[in-house]
């Protein structure tokens, strides 16, 4: 089968440009015969230096050159490679001057003339050419993203950004003015070892072994880039520094005669030797031959250099025991590693361990040294990957779920981990939230991708090819569908690559990348172009819809002037979503809706579902302007209905001032089409817009009403909703108790997790209040629903109700007194809080104050709802807040928030605000303004049945008053507000054992606050 030819492909590589200047100074004194000569042997010494770097000549323009490094193959320090070049070039050129440009960026390879019949086009070309002739003479200007890769390891001198031709944008530029000895990158190792117990015993007791027994040892390290045997090596260095001589070195990653700048390294370290012959032998080794052996033929010069080595350290072996470790010998060459196998073959009673590092791939040498024990650097398991990245973050605790994305997603690599962390950092991704860091989302960072742009080009290209359609696939990565595909020779590839590692086969026959960052890089250099046909292949393949909707949603992205694909794409996007919205994949439904409805779909049904999933995750704007394609339809009338309808639902929460009027008309014209179905909900949704503006008796009217024409028409849904609303509005109905079991038990039935999230709020709401302030026994059931609730809402990915189910959840726990438990719902509510949509979730930011506050913290009190919000729940975030303060004794503070309006109306209000008022005031030593905020709280509490709220206004009300007839008998249900005030009125009283009793209690509820006054 014929070779494919070369695809385009992008790439991260590093290009240089470097011109003669001062050229027609130079031409007007000479011939110009003899400036061609000049220019062209400095040209051909120039390209010696780029190739001796790694890098190949693109083309010569002129007298001008440009040079790639990265292209064909990539290493993983390409710009540290292209800077040494410029900088060895300003050495070059005799009478000529050059001006060199650097920049490293993504390019694309394409198949057009170049050294291996292509040429790299982009962006990044131009700004080095631009570099380039912003240089002065002997200059070398380097773009930002040199510098960035070079790090630690270039010193730079920065200079003014450049307006390059073509750019809207400043260019940050440096000059290169040297690079630093490898191993030498400034940046001290201040991170503790993390995990490799196992690997630091073993090679401590094989020192321990060596010095003892007198005899040497060769161990390999080997393993992929960045998975710590550097780091390792640097750990057996301190255990054997102790009690040894130790000598380390490694080899240049570029340039030549590598192999005797190492023995060059080790013979310094090791120190002089007195024998003249020995000397003289091994220092021909570091490139020093010395005029006696010159007539040595090669064969015996060899010999002779072993013999040298040997016999230095049988020397040095005598005075201590040795450690010489090697590393990064899988640069070395041939000639190298064969005299170092003859040493360490022929060294036997020399306590010396000899560790050579080296990488994986490539692997050949590791065949030179057969009888060696080889110790692989793997991967570091979860616990210890999870733990090295709370390291590296250091100064705060990482979210839990944090944490994991970047094990999952750096695959146990303690590199990728440092650099992930690092790009987190400097993209501001990393978010301190207060009590830990959580992480946003982030791209490969470019230190990384240079890594594994270096490990992708070892494979050969029919594997690169089916790794890059494997990581496409994705999960769909079959054997079948990767030959499908068609890349030849697809079969003998994908074993190869199961077989070297790289790719695992999992269930049912799936091949999945065993380093994912890989497979993102994989996948990031195939060209757009290739991409988009790829997917568009891949969306033929048998699958499931999702599977060819995704194909089809990236084959549109990357084939934007194919419209027909695109089309195709938003119907099946469609035709997706709504299933998924059907089956309560909501933040599913959501995205792959959006993007149908981008790409083109315009069905009022899909439009209708997005727009509603829109409204539900808070996201008001998009869900009208979603809405706003709905357009007339001249033979069907119910669309407009049923679009203005939607748009008027949108806003019963947020501006629900607005939207009544809205849904009454609506329902009006329901009305005149004739559909009660559809009316009865206009009706009801008005119902819940009166209850946002507090408008308590019209909210109950208007559901009154709604539920009516439900039951009437029998919609069993319809009257449930009603219902359970009622059970809010109006929590003193006697019908109460039968509504809320109808609607769990019609939730349950249904098995419908939307259905069961508006049963289970008004339940847990009804149950909180009548428990607040009471025991664990009391909020039990509470707490039941409560966690019922924060479960099918995280299911459905409703943000919103997560929140207020947490909040509850947390403040219970933190009311009877299980401060750590109300600080892992604290947790979970700082993580749903930080997505954007929530920002204004009031109740979820108290309820985060009161756990955190509990737990001893001394923060401010985060800001109140602003007064015109007329949410009740927010209503309830403020008594939340102030109750809170008091608790904590910070009863000035609390003082300087007593409402004298009521924010939430009726008695809820009375419970949650009214309550807290009278607490408040009596901590603040106004018993008479206390009194009737504490008589209404009696009332209401009897209305609602709340138990604990009322005995806790009475024993307020027996405090105010002073009258021991009042106290209220000890409530039973365990640690509770409740029983702290029965104590507190027994022990202003005068009863001692009553305030031996409050200061247990309060010590446990963390609530300094109740003793203040006593
Ligand atoms: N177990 C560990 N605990 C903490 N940090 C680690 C650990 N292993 C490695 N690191 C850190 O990860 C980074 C990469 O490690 P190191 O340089 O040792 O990798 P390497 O295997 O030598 O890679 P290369 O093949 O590129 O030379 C370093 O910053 C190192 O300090
Ligand atoms: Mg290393």
């Amino acid at each position: 089968m014929a070779e494919p030819g070369p695809v385009p492909e992008r790439k991260l590589a590093t290009v240089l440009f470097a011109d003669v200047v001062g050229f027609t100074s130079l031409s007007e004194r000479t011939d110009s015969e003899v400036v061609a000569r000049l220019v062209d042997s400095a040209f051909r010494e120039m390209a010696a230096v780029v190739v001796d770097h790694g890098g190949t000549i693109d083309k010569y323009m002129g007298d001008c050159l440009m040079a790639v490094f990265g292209v064909p193959t990539a290493h993983d320090d390409d710009a540290e490679r292209a800077v040494a070049a410029a900088l060895a070039m300003r050495k070059l050129g005799g009478d000529l001057v050059f001006s060199i440009g650097v920049n490293s960026g993504e390019v694309l390879v394409t198949p057009l003339g170049g050294d291996a019949g292509t040429t790299v086009i982009g962006d990044t070309v131009n700004v080095a050419a631009r570099l380039e002739k912003a240089a002065g003479p002997g200059e070398v200007l380097c773009g930002p993203l040199t510098v960035e890769l070079i790090g630690g390891r270039g010193v730079f001198r920065p200079r003014q950004p450049v307006i390059l031709k073509g750019k809207r944008e400043p260019v940050d530029v440096a000059e290169a003015v040297s690079l630093r000895p490898s191993g030498a990158d400034g940046s001290a190792e201040e991170i503790p070892l993390v995990g490799r117990e196992d690997e630091i015993n073993y090679l401590g007791a094989l020192w321990q072994r060596v010095a003892r027994d007198q005899r040497a040892q060769t161990v390999l390290l080997c393993g992929e880039a960045g998975s710590g045997k550097t780091r390792l090596a640097g750990e057996l260095i301190r255990l054997a520094s102790v009690d040894g001589t130790v000598v380390r070195s490694s080899y240049p990653a570029y340039g030549p005669a590598g192999g005797a700048a190492v023995a060059a390294d080790v013979l310094h370290q090791l120190g002089p030797v007195d024998d003249n012959e020995v000397s003289i032998r091994v220092r021909s080794l570091a490139g020093k031959t010395d005029e006696s052996l010159r007539l040595m033929d090669p064969a015996g010069l060899h010999k002779e250099q072993v013999w040298g080595f040997l016999t230095l350290l049988q020397e040095k072996g005598a005075e201590a025991p040795m450690l010489i470790v090697i590393d990064d010998v899988h640069r070395s060459s041939d000639t190298m590693l064969e005299v170092i196998a003859e040493l360490t073959g022929r060294l036997s009673s020399v306590p010396l361990l000899m560790v050579l590092a080296g990488r994986s791939e490539p692997s050949s040498w590791l065949a030179h040294f057969p009888a060696a024990t080889t110790v692989r650097v793997g991967p570091l398991g979860r616990c210890d990957a999870a733990a090295l990245s709370r390291v590296l973050v250091c100064d705060k605790p990482l979210a839990a779920e944090a944490a994991d994305f970047l094990v999952a997603r750096a695959g146990g690599n303690p590199l990728y981990l440092r650099e992930l962390v690092r790009m987190a950092r400097a993209t501001g991704s990393l978010v301190d939230d207060g009590e830990c860091y959580r992480l946003g989302a982030a791209a490969v960072p470019a230190s990384l991708h240079a890594v594994l742009s270096a490990r992708l080009d070892t494979l050969g290209p029919g594997q690169k090819t089916v790794f890059q359609h494997a990581s496409l696939l994705g999960d769909s990565a079959t054997e079948d569908n990767i030959g499908r595909l068609g890349a030849p020779g697809a079969a003998a590839a994908l074993t190869s690559l199961v077989d070297g590692g790289l790719l695992v086969r999992g269930p049912a026959g799936v091949h999945q990348a065993a380093d994912p960052l890989l497979s993102e890089v994989a996948y990031e250099t195939l060209s757009r172009h290739v991409r988009g046909a790829l997917h568009k292949q891949a969306a033929l393949l048998p699958g499931p819809p999702e599977q060819r909707a995704r194909h089809l949603e990236r084959a549109a992205q990357y084939l934007s002037d194919d419209s027909s694909v695109a089309d195709q794409a938003a119907e099946m996007l469609a035709e997706v979503g709504e299933e998924y919205a059907d089956s309560a994949r909501y933040p599913e439904a959501l995205r792959v809706l959006e993007r149908a409805v981008e790409l083109g779909t315009r069905r009022t049904s899909v439009l209708l579902k997005l727009a509603d999933l829109q409204a539900l995750t808070g996201a008001d704007e998009e869900a009208r302007a979603t809405l706003a394609l709905i357009e007339d339809d001249p033979a069907d009338p119910e669309v407009a209905i049923e679009r203005d309808h939607a748009a008027a639902r949108v806003k019963m929460f947020t501006d629900p001032e607005m939207a009544w009027p809205k849904l009454m008309s609506v329902a009006g014209r329901w009305r005149e089409v004739g559909r009660p179905d559809r009316e009865s909900w206009a009706i009801a949704n008005a119902g819940v817009a009166s209850f946002n503006v507090s408008r308590m008796e019209q909210a109950a009217d208007e559901l009154e009403r709604a539920l009516a024409m439900f039951v009437e028409m029998q919609d069993r849904v319809g009257a449930v909703s009603c219902s359970s609303f009622l059970c809010i509005v109006k929590p003193g109905d006697r019908r109460v108790p039968g509504w809320l079991a109808d609607a769990l038990a019609f939730a349950d039935e249904t098995g419908e997790r939307s259905k069961q999230i508006s049963a289970l709020t008004p339940l847990a709401w009804n149950y909180y209040l009548r428990s607040l302030w009471g025991g664990p026994a009391d909020t039990a059931e509470a707490e039941g629903f409560g966690r019922r609730l924060a479960d099918v809402a995280e299911q459905l990915g409703d943000d919103e109700m997560a929140v207020q189910a947490h909040s509850l959840l947390a403040l219970m726990a933190r009311w009877t007194g299980r401060i750590e438990e109300a600080g892992r719902e604290q947790s979970r509510l700082v993580a749903l809080l930080d997505r954007p949509a929530l920002r204004d979730a009031w109740l979820g930011w108290a309820a985060g104050f009161s756990a955190a506050v509990a737990g001893g913290s001394t923060r401010a009190a985060p800001p109140f709802p602003p007064s015109r919000l007329a949410d009740p729940v927010a209503g309830v975030a403020r008594t939340v807040i102030r109750a809170e303060l008091a608790f904590a004794g910070r009863i000035e503070e609390a003082a300087m928030q007593i409402e004298t309006v009521a924010r939430v109306p009726g008695a809820v209000g009375d419970i949650a605000g009214g309550l807290v008022n009278a607490l408040t005031l009596v901590l603040d030593r106004r018993p008479a303004e206390a009194r009737p905020c504490a008589e209404r709280a009696v009332s209401a509490a009897r209305v609602l049945d709340a138990g604990p709220a009322g005995v806790l206004a009475m024993a307020l009300l027996a405090e105010i008053d002073r009258d021991p007839d009042l106290v209220p008998p000890a409530p039973e249900g365990g640690l509770s507000v409740a029983s702290a005030a029965v104590m507190r009125a027994r022990a202003v009283l005068g009863d001692a054992e009553a305030l031996e009793e409050l200061h247990r209690i309060t010590d446990r509820l963390a609530m300094p606050g109740l003793v203040s006054g006593v």
